[in-house]
Parts: C-alpha cells; structure tokens; sequence
C-alpha cells in the first residue's frame, strides 16, 4: 500500500521511517523538496520524492499532513481536488512559534485541532487525528515494542479512514485505540490527558473509559 506524506520535518520523517520499515510504500514532498529529497534519500527504494504536494497524493492510499498548523489550511487548499476521496491523517497540535522561539496556542481553549481541521476538508475526505500524541523521539523509541506493543491513539467520525489509520499505526509498529469521535481529538493534543503517553493496550482501554 502506499501513502503520502507530505511534510518531512520532525515528526513526518520518523513517520515516514517507521513505515517504510513496516513495508508501506512512500510519496514524500515538503516546502521546497530539500528535506523530502533527503528523506527520501535516506529510505531508499520504498520512498518516491513527489514534484509537488498534488503529485504526492497520485496513486496515494491515504495521506499524512506532518505540517505546522499554521500552514495546514494552505495546504489543504492547495490539495482539495484529488483529497476528496482519500483518508487524511493528521497528527498537528494547535501551536505557533514566533522568532524568538515562544511557543503558543494558536485556537481558543476548548477547540481542538481537529475540529477546525475538519471544516476546512473537502467533503468526501475523511479525517483521523493521530500520530501527533508523542514527541518524534518518543515515537521512534516506543514503536515496535516487545512483548507489549505500545498504543497510539486517534480519533475519527470516518470509518474508512478509521481503518486505514488503523493499518497505518499497525505498520509504524503500534497498537491502535480509538479515543472517539474529532470531537474527542482534544485529549490527543498538548495538554491532553492522552497526549505523550507511552502505555499499552490493556491500560490504553481503561484510559479511554474513564477520560
Ligand atoms: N516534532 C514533533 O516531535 C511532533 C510530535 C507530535 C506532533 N507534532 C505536530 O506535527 C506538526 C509538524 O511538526 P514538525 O515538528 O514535524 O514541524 P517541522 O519540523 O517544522 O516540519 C514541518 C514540515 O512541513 C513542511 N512544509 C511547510 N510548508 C509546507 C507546504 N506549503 N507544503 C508542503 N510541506 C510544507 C516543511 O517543509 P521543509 O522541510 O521543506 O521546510 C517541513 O518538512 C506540528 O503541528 C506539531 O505540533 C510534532
């Protein structure tokens, strides 16, 4: 199967690594290509760098947007067309950072990420939130866990793109829970009662009940 990811910064290249490692089939663009073409160096035969972010999404399964939220929409945009009949995963938390390094909230308390995300997809795309809950380093050390695998969780009113999520996080070396439906996504976000949790199954469920 082959996914699109577009973004390869630090969390789309762990992304992007851990499944390829697990055997899916990559289509990497980013900004201006330099860091996708790197990424793509560096995987070697299982990644293909895409002419643009609408060339990533050709022949795509489903989609990884690894972007700052602050260009998301932009993107989104830009991609609408061939978006409308694909699963769309995004593991973007709502913040900014300014010149100086200051990090900060980019949605009023109370929204999440995934909510406002999901307003801005074409109809027809289906929306999962996940791969956003841990930090890239915590990721690449937690995936392919033994004996216990590690949970990501995610979050979806779409059950094809429940399914493909589910695929995905199985391929990068996860277990997948689901916390709900986007109207849950917030507690998948920084401040998030789920959000940098390295658990498993077992504890993952007993989380998700008593959230
Ligand atoms: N980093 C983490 O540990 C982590 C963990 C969990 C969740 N997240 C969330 O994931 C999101 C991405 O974070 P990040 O740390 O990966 O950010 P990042 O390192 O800044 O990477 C962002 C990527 O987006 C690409 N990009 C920017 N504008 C683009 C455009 N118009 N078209 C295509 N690609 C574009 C950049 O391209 P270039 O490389 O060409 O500049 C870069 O590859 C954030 O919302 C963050 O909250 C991050």
């Amino acid at each position: 199967m082959t996914t699109a990811i577009i973004g390869t910064g630090g969390i789309g290249s762990v992304i992007a690594h851990q499944l390829a490692s697990g055997g899916e089939t990559l289509r990497l663009s980013s900004a201006d290509n330099d860091s996708a073409r790197r990424l793509a160096a560096e995987i070697g035969r299982a990644a293909v760098l895409a002419a643009d972010n609408r060339d990533a999404l050709q022949g795509a399964d489903a989609v990884v947007l690894a972007l700052r939220f602050a260009v998301l929409k932009g993107v989104i945009d830009e991609i609408a067309d061939p978006l409308t009949d694909k699963p769309v995963v995004v593991p973007s938390n709502p913040f900014g950072i300014d010149a100086q390094g200051n990090i900060s909230r980019l949605l009023p308390k109370g929204q999440s990420s995934g909510e406002v995300v999901a307003g801005w997809l074409p109809t027809g795309a289906g929306l999962a939130m996940a791969f956003g809950t841990l930090s890239a380093d915590l990721f690449e050390s937690s995936s392919n866990r033994s004996p216990e695998p590690a949970v990501l969780f995610y979050a979806t009113d779409d059950d094809h793109a429940g399914k493909e999520v589910e695929r995905l996080i199985r391929t990068a070396g996860f277990e997948p829970v689901k916390v709900g439906g986007i109207a849950q996504s917030s507690r998948l976000e920084v401040d998030g009662d789920l959000h940098d949790l390295v658990v498993g199954p077992a504890e993952a469920r007993s989380l998700i009940g008593g959230g």
